[in-house]
């Protein structure tokens, strides 16, 4: 084992706010419990649940940390009990339920995958949290198979930006929205079929023209809302509609009959508060089906950019602004 100090720096805020909450400060170096890794975290992604739980609209679940952060890349430098001790060294990514914007972070080793060289700790970092999400989402929840016709809102999102690089990979063809026509051109040049500005096109008519009246088989939704109806106008028959957040509104009102005459069909999940066995056997699953691709340098995540640990809050600042394409990651150390 190496030699591990007792504090390390963290981004921990004692109460919700702005950007200016997250501040260094020091804190115990985790130590692993039975099945869990210690990283010492090169990288730690940014996501859109992290900017909710600084305003404290999204509180970790039980058990997790108050540290922010749900994904890290670096390397293991300690093994609980149970864990086998040729990980120790190894450059892992892993998904976390919080803990990643620090210089150490737990995880459980079922939530690993292991650094290919075609990857740096960077991008390795960007990985996770959008990737299990939108792996579980698109293929186990919505059923996706080569030749599905896909509407995803928020393309150029770190979400959008995985989906279309797994759309590529899986044979789908994906639409997409975005806020604005540089957006839309970013999206369909990073692999998306279609982009519709949604600010000056009506998202509804133009699924249906690009797919000459039948729609789509899938709808990826992050909007929810009064978003909700009109994506169901959006779907083919047997369409199924997946809900992974509510930015637009928690509630929605529903033709029933339409969903019973095209027999449609509406789920949702969120990724956090899964319990780790269900996150190691999507992993399991993400190891043999996906990571292959990312070996051999054909899945990479779209950084926009990176800042210090120390400069979380710009970080946050950037992504609210809303104007990324991509990933934002904190390079620590
Ligand atoms: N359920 C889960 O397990 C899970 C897991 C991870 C993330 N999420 C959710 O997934 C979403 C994306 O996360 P992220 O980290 O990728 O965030 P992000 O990069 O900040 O992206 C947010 C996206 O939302 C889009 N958006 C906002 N309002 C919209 C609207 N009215 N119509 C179309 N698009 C709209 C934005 O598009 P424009 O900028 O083009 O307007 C932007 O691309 C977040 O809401 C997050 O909470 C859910």
């Amino acid at each position: 084992m190496a030699e591990l100090p007792d504090e390390m720096d963290a981004i921990d805020p004692a109460e919700a706010g702005g950007p200016e909450v997250l501040q260094l400060v020091r804190r115990p170096v985790p130590k692993p419990g039975a099945g869990e890794l210690l990283i010492r975290v090169a990288a730690a992604g940014v996501n859109r649940p992290d900017v909710l739980q600084r305003r404290g609209f999204y509180p970790p679940p039980p058990g997790a940390p108050s540290i922010p952060g749900l994904e890290v890349a670096g390397e293991v430098v300690a093994t609980g009990e149970g864990v086998q001790p040729e990980l120790f060294g190894q450059p892992v990514c892993a998904l976390v339920a919080g803990g990643g914007y620090a210089e150490y972070c737990a995880a459980p080793a079922g939530q690993c995958l292991y650094v290919p060289e075609a990857l740096s700790m960077v991008e390795a970092a960007a990985m996770p949290e959008t990737l299990f999400t939108v792996w579980t989402n698109l293929f186990e929840r919505a059923f996706a198979r080569e030749g599905d016709r896909v509407l995803v809102h928020g393309g150029t999102s770190g979400i959008g930006t995985m989906a279309i690089a797994l759309a590529r990979l899986f044979g789908l063809e994906l639409i997409v929205t975005c806020g604005s026509d540089e957006k839309c051109r970013q999206a369909e040049a990073l692999g998306a079929d279609h982009a519709i500005n949604y600010k000056t096109q009506d998202f509804v008519a133009e699924v249906r023209r690009l797919t000459e009246g039948a729609g789509v088989d899938i709808v990826l939704d992050m909007v929810g809302g009064d978003y909700l109806p009109r994506n169901l106008d959006c779907l083919a028959e047997e369409g199924r509609h997946v809900s992974i957040a509510v930015q637009r509104g928690a509630t929605a009102e529903l033709l029933i009959p339409k969903v019973m005459q095209r027999r449609l069909m509406l789920t949702g999940s969120t990724l956090r508060p899964r319990p780790a066995a269900f996150k190691s056997l999507v992993a399991d699953e993400l190891a043999r089906s996906v990571w292959p691709f990312a070996e051999q340098g054909r899945l990479k995540p779209i950084i926009h950019a990176t800042f210090p640990l120390a400069d979380a809050a710009e970080a946050h600042r950037v992504m609210e602004a809303g104007e990324h394409v991509g990933k934002i990651v904190l390079t620590v150390g």
